[in-house]
């Protein structure tokens, strides 16, 4: 007689997107980044199952969903995808699935391990030498803050986000796997001394302490400055931007109530971002003539297991 199956317990996950404020191409580096967790989501559920199964609104990830599986080293399950991350245009879909689904397997995990093993999960899948910065703002972002994160050590304190300031998000249009793109051989290039590459990496760093100063002390106009130097450096010494970005982010900058832009993320097309006014949001989406996201910060999803001591 067959013994009788227990049926399995399913589990459920939730984390969010990314914007990164400033600190680009640097984590991989061991440099100081400063993204936030948004208000958009990846929710999964799963069970143990025969062989790894996904079933997504959003499409893809399977290759995901056993990395992380195996990184955890769980047994294979069939696990649901719903999510408010728009694929492929900058805001880290990839790194909310997959800490939802640590999340969901593994609740009890700390959360700079969870992160950690998810940028292990991404690179396992992608083949791309991601750094930690994506996957560790979805896990310990916090609501109402940025992350000031030092890739090297993985210490971090939040830096309070103003409430007067609004996060926009544009797509280029310009989408890309990074499998296919320069990245790796950028990591390459900054890892093994390239002048203009290491000039980048010094200038965004000093970038990133001058930005979270700025911020501490409220000095909104110096902070879109620091984004057009971002962009800048990130376009003629990292070399990762494209026309049709560098003309996104030229438009942000002449529209008023905009106080900087840049290209975000790993770049090669993708989105950009902005700081807007706010009370402009709408003035700024019409003067744009395309679809803006307006994100607020929101917590990480193992940010809940962070308690005061
Ligand atoms: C992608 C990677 C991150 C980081 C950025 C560039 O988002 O996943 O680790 O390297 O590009 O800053």
């Amino acid at each position: 007689m067959e013994p009788r199956r227990e049926r399995p317990v399913p589990w459920h996950g939730r984390a969010p997107g990314r914007v990164n404020l400033i600190g680009e191409h640097v984590d991989y580096l061991g440099g100081v980044v400063l993204p936030a967790a948004i208000d958009r989501h990846t929710r999964v559920s799963g069970h143990e199952a025969r062989e790894w199964s996904i079933e997504s609104d959003i499409g893809g990830g399977l290759s995901y969903v056993r990395a992380i599986g195996i990184e955890l080293g769980m047994p294979p399950q069939a696990v649901a995808v719903e999510s408010d991350v728009p694929p492929g245009s900058g805001l880290s879909s990839s790194a909310a699935l997959l800490v939802a689904i640590a999340a969901g397997l593994h609740p009890e995990l700390d959360g700079k391990e969870a992160a950690l093993a998810c940028q292990r999960a991404e690179q396992r899948a992608t083949g791309v030498h991601v750094g930690v910065m994506d996957q560790f703002a979805s896990a310990l972002g916090r609501r109402g803050n940025a992350l000031l994160l030092d890739c090297s050590t993985l210490d971090y304190q939040t830096v309070p986000f103003p409430d007067e300031l609004v996060i926009a998000v544009i797509d280029s249009g310009e989408h890309r796997s990074l499998a296919e793109t320069p990245y790796n051989e950028r990591r390459r290039e900054a890892e093994s001394g390239h002048p203009k590459r290491r000039r980048h990496f010094e200038s965004e760093i000093a970038r990133v302490h001058a930005f979270v100063d700025a911020l501490n002390e409220r000095r909104f106009e110096r902070l879109g400055v620091l984004l057009k130097e971002s962009h800048q450096s990130l376009r003629d010494d990292f070399e990762v931007s494209t026309p049709n970005v560098d003309a996104l982010v030229e438009h942000a900058w002449g529209v008023e109530g905009c106080l900087g832009a840049r290209i975000m993320g790993a770049g090669f097309g993708g989105s950009i971002l902005a700081l807007i006014e706010r009370g402009r949001e709408q003035a700024f989406a019409e003067a744009m003539k395309r679809e803006v996201i307006f994100c607020a910060t929101a917590d990480g999803a193992f940010a809940h297991r962070i308690v005061a001591r």
